[in-house]
């Protein structure tokens, strides 16, 4: 790039991360995420970096803080409100324990999960609830106690008749609205019209910045505590001492706090073991807070900067990201649907290189305003697939090109046509597309489906290259002398894989009707319909009227069913399964101890996935259902359950169960 362009692009950036800086520190808004402001941020520093000369006082690399607002009555607090220093990973964590332990022999870690509100302190004297501060710039905050009153979750007097309950107490913690409330509150003002919230951080600093107390009483908002503090410190020896008596004081603490021996080691196994929970905890959260346990050890290690120095965050890989669009292409899947996907810049989020990310389809790429070069904000969490937030328009150059959705199929330039005129989603009608054959195959391979192993995307384009196969009953023919013709196997691989196949030729019903890939019908409709109807020379002659009867199925599925036995190109690939041997199981009413018992599952189990758990209740004749509704009979909770799944759940008159409750009925 050269100087010139570097100026330009470093006077868009130094813009929208200062808006950004505003809105988020000074106004309570997000315009963006964090992660994605960080993203900005570091190629800005990085232009700084390469051109030294274009840095100025007012750029955000030069700068710490925002403005405080004063709206409410600002309070110095008593003791300092600190800040947390950053640490990413192993050799980070090993290099922080090392630092103090040259100042002090460390020998136990608390640890606990980071949740992502904002902090706010509380005081009590003789137990009775004084005063709420904000954070503010860590020595003054804003007295919210009118609002923090209104949070169900902070005693207005402390439980029981301790030391604590006399004198002075002070208990700090988090101020946090729950996933769940969030969504329904964004999607009521959606129906309404309104602008959405970012973040439920955002919402919750919005809510508690509120002069009227009413509105605040409106939102669910929770308080989490995590520290306590008193005059004489000897009082809290340690931070599990802190976290037990807070419980016991009445407070929401967790729990489920970790006591580790202080190694770095030690700290990645809690991270690890947290890294997918996290997700199914009721608030967001991007990392552990871990500290030294001893409170007299870490209160001796002092203060660096604005961070205890007895402290760290521990940081997740961030889940969004800023990257570039460098084209935008038209992929065809099995059923044919055109979808728009984003070619990107590589960059790694949440761990993984990310370089493509779906759009959609026509309507969201105009939506989200989508073009060709433009910046964008990708977010990825855990195994989602990446997503594209929004573009920023504020850093185009004027070269953006908007995307033109093709007329004709970029694979077999079949013409594309919408099944339904109102349907978002282009197709490509030609059942021969050599994009949609190589999806088919891949998807009556995969793990829910026949489950063949080896039978991947590599192979599959390698078989479909070399002529071997044309559509999936192909496959049944494959022989080892074939496969050794191509570079990609040896004696063993070839083997394995055509044993891999011939294993597969009588699969279960269900599995075959979700293998052949008849749209709309997922593996629980096809498991109703194997259930209902046995066998597929059944099905191939059901009309519409029939299937609807079946429970479970509507009139979606059963065109989508009587459409594709209709039709007689896939008559003629049934044959073929036929003629190579292929016969599904006719699947017997599962007369088991659950037959006709209806479950959800919600929540993490401990002992196993919610695949298995689903598979183990079919086998014994039980349905697996997606969400409560009036017919379900058991709701089986997990760790970490979401309200509202209890709330209707309790509404219907549903059974609630816990795992060990649903682990004693697969055994009967
Ligand atoms: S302990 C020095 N425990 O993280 C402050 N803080 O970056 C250490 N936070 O302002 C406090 N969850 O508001 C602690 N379980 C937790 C936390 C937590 C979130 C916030 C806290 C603090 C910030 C530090």
């Amino acid at each position: 790039m050269s100087k010139k362009e570097a100026a330009e692009r470093i006077l868009k950036l130094r813009t929208l991360i200062n808006e950004y800086r505003h809105a988020y520190h000074v106004l309570d808004k997000s315009i963006m995420s964090e992660a994605a402001a960080d993203s900005l941020k570091h190629e800005l520093s990085q232009l700084e970096d390469e051109y030294p000369e274009l840095i100025t006082p007012d750029s955000p690399t030069q700068r710490v803080a925002g403005q405080p607002l004063t709206k409410f009555r600002s309070v110095a607090h008593s003791q300092r409100m600190l800040s947390l220093n950053d640490v990413f990973d192993e050799s980070e964590v090993d290099s922080w324990l090392k630092r103090i332990n040259k100042l002090l022999p460390v020998n136990e870690l608390f640890i606990d999960i980071k949740m992502d509100g904002l902090a706010c302190a509380l005081v009590y004297e003789d137990g009775v609830l004084q005063q709420a501060i904000t954070r503010g710039d860590g020595f003054t905050g804003e007295e919210v106690t009118m609002n923090v009153r209104t949070i169900e979750s902070v005693p207005l007097r402390l439980n029981g008749d301790s030391k604590f309950t006399k004198g002075r107490t002070e208990v700090r913690g988090e101020i946090v609205m729950y996933k769940e409330d969030f969504a329904a509150l964004n999607a009521k003002r959606e129906a309404e019209g309104q602008a959405l919230f970012a973040n439920p951080r955002n919402l919750a600093a919005g809510t508690i910045r509120q002069l009227d107390a009413k509105l605040v009483a409106a939102r669910k908002l929770h308080f989490h505590a995590y520290d306590m503090q008193r005059q004489n410190s000897n009082d809290v020896p340690s931070h599990s001492f802190a976290y037990d008596s807070l419980s016991e004081l009445g407070f929401i603490v967790n729990k489920k706090y970790d006591i580790v021996p202080a190694t770095a080691k030690e700290v990645i196994s809690v991270a690890d073991k947290w890294e997918e929970k996290r997700h199914d905890l009721p608030f967001n959260t991007d990392g552990l807070v871990v500290k030294v346990n001893d409170r007299s050890i870490y209160e001796r290690l002092g203060i660096v900067g604005k961070a205890p120095r007895g402290a760290v965050a521990y940081k997740y890989p961030a889940e969004q990201s800023t990257t570039k669009v460098i084209d935008i292409i038209v992929s065809i899947g099995r059923t044919g649907a055109a979808t728009p996907t984003a070619v990107l810049e590589p960059v790694v989020v949440a761990g993984s290189r990310v370089q493509m990310a779906t759009l959609h389809n026509e309507g969201e790429v105009a939506r989200k305003d989508i073009r060709i070069g433009d910046t964008v904000i990708i977010h990825k969490a855990g195994d989602i697939i990446p997503e594209i937030i929004q573009s920023l328009p504020e850093l185009r150059n004027g070269s953006e090109q908007p995307f033109v959705m093709p007329k004709q199929c970029p694979e077999c330039s079949t013409e594309l046509v919408k099944l339904k005129a109102d349907e978002a989603v282009w197709r490509c009608p030609n059942n021969l597309c050599p994009s949609r054959v190589q999806n088919r195959i891949q998807h009556y391979a995969s793990k829910t489906a026949l489950d063949i192993e080896g039978l991947g995307e590599k192979n599959v384009i390698t078989l479909l290259g070399a002529g071997l196969i044309r559509d999936t009953p192909d496959i049944y023919g494959l022989t080892v002398e074939q496969l050794l013709t191509l570079d990609r196997f040896a004696e063993v691989s070839a083997n394995k894989l055509v044993n891999a196949i011939q294993a597969k030729k009588a699969p279960t019903l269900e599995r075959f009707l979700f293998g052949i890939g008849i749209r709309h019908i997922g593996i629980q409709t096809a498991v109703d319909l194997a259930r209902h109807f046995h066998s597929i020379d059944a099905l191939s002659q059901v009309t519409v009227d029939e299937l609807e009867q079946v429970d479970g199925i509507g009139s979606v599925v059963a065109e989508s069913v009587v459409a594709w036995f209709g039709d007689p190109d896939n008559q003629r690939i049934l044959e073929q399964f036929k003629n190579h041997g292929v016969i599904p199981q006719e699947t017997q009413q599962v007369i088991g101890s659950l037959t006709d018992k209806k479950f959800v599952i919600t929540g993490t189990l401990e002992s196993m996935g919610r695949e298995a758990a689903a598979e183990e209740v079919r086998k014994r004749g039980g349905v697996f259902q997606n969400s409560v509704s009036k017919d379900t009979n058991y709701l089986v909770a997990g760790a970490n359950i979401g309200a509202s799944k209890r709330t209707k759940a309790e509404k219907y008159g549903v059974e609630i169960i816990e795992e060990a409750a649903f682990l004693k009925l697969l055994e009967d």
